[in-house]
């Protein structure tokens, strides 16, 4: 069993020519309407890609929150620890995508930060009984840390994409056995800034120093760095063109953590992801941009 503990947001989504400058007003697309939020987009992944997954989190009792839960269900995730809190919206997310499929996201986090240290340890059975477990930082960090200092506890591999970035003690790193971080990310994190495949490798080696057992470093159109016990190395990602990239780094993790649990190594499940995370960014929205197992080259 896979288990995230994370954020649903209902994406509004719009594409423009450019990003404004402050103060301007430009025209843009029409608003597509799409389930997004960083743990519901990793918990979809992982499920379309083949996991058995549940995911806590918390909406509103709103037509958004229904609208979620539905999409989830629909790849088989298992929603019951989500819980439904009166008196608050679910998240909502405000996107804008470029010409170059480049995003910029603004959340109201809404019913994810009523998600409590006391929810989580409320499904502490399920967090010990996980083999991995999953967090991000869209719900408050309170909550992603005891969720992963539960399941690392009870011997989980857990996953973190600390996204949004909030800096963070390192040595609560002893709970990751995975950090998952972007480029801009790696550098915020190890202090190594990440402009290229080697200073992604510089980055990658000071956050296993910092106390993470393994981390992969996304590189967008170049792949991924891979620093980890079993293989460390650069993987390409294939050549393709870009139309969306929102929910790209939660298609890549979702498909990593699917793959790792399905027993690949360590190096096909990189790949797997890359090729994942390469589709989805042809196509438009977090979840719905999410390809099928069967569009994935399995490399076999
Ligand atoms: O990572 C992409 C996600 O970030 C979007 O789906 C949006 O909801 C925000 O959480």
């Amino acid at each position: 069993m896979i288990t995230v503990v994370g954020s649903l947001n209902y994406d509004f989504i719009v594409h423009v020519e450019r990003f404004p400058q402050p103060g301007e007003t430009l025209h843009g697309g029409d608003v597509i309407g799409a389930c997004g939020g960083k743990g519901a987009n990793q918990a979809y992944a992982a499920a379309r890609l083949g996991g058995q997954v549940s995911l806590i989190g918390c909406v509103g009792r709103d037509a958004h929150g229904d609208t979620m839960l539905q999409n989830l269900i629909q790849v088989g995730v298992n929603v019951a620890p989500i819980i439904r809190r009166a008196g608050t919206s679910s998240g909502l997310a405000m996107i804008l995508v470029d010409a170059h499929g480049q995003n910029q996201i603004i959340v109201a986090r809404g019913a994810n930060l009523k998600l409590t240290v006391a929810d989580v340890e409320a499904q502490a059975h399920l967090l010990k009984s996980s083999r991995i477990v999953v967090a991000q930082f869209e719900v408050a960090v309170a909550v992603t840390w005891r969720a992963l200092e539960l399941a690392h506890a009870a011997g989980a591999t857990t996953v973190l994409t600390p996204a949004p970035y909030e800096a963070f003690d390192p040595v609560l790193l002893r709970h990751v056995t995975w950090l998952m971080v972007n480029e801009v990310e790696a550098g915020q994190v190890s202090g190594v800034p990440v402009t290229d495949i080697s200073s992604a490798e510089r980055s990658a080696r000071a956050i296993v120093a910092l106390g993470a057992a393994n981390t992969v470093v996304t590189l967008g159109p170049q792949g991924a760095w891979v620093e980890s016990e079993s293989w460390r190395g650069h993987m390409p990602a294939p050549v393709v063109q870009a139309v969306d990239t929102v929910g790209a780094g939660d298609c890549f993790t979702g498909a990593f953590v699917a793959r790792l649990h399905a027993g690949a190594t360590v190096r096909d499940a990189a790949r797997f992801a890359c090729g994942a995370a390469a589709i989805s960014v042809t196509r438009n929205g977090a979840q719905p941009s999410v390809p099928s197992l069967a569009e994935i080259d399995l490399g076999a």
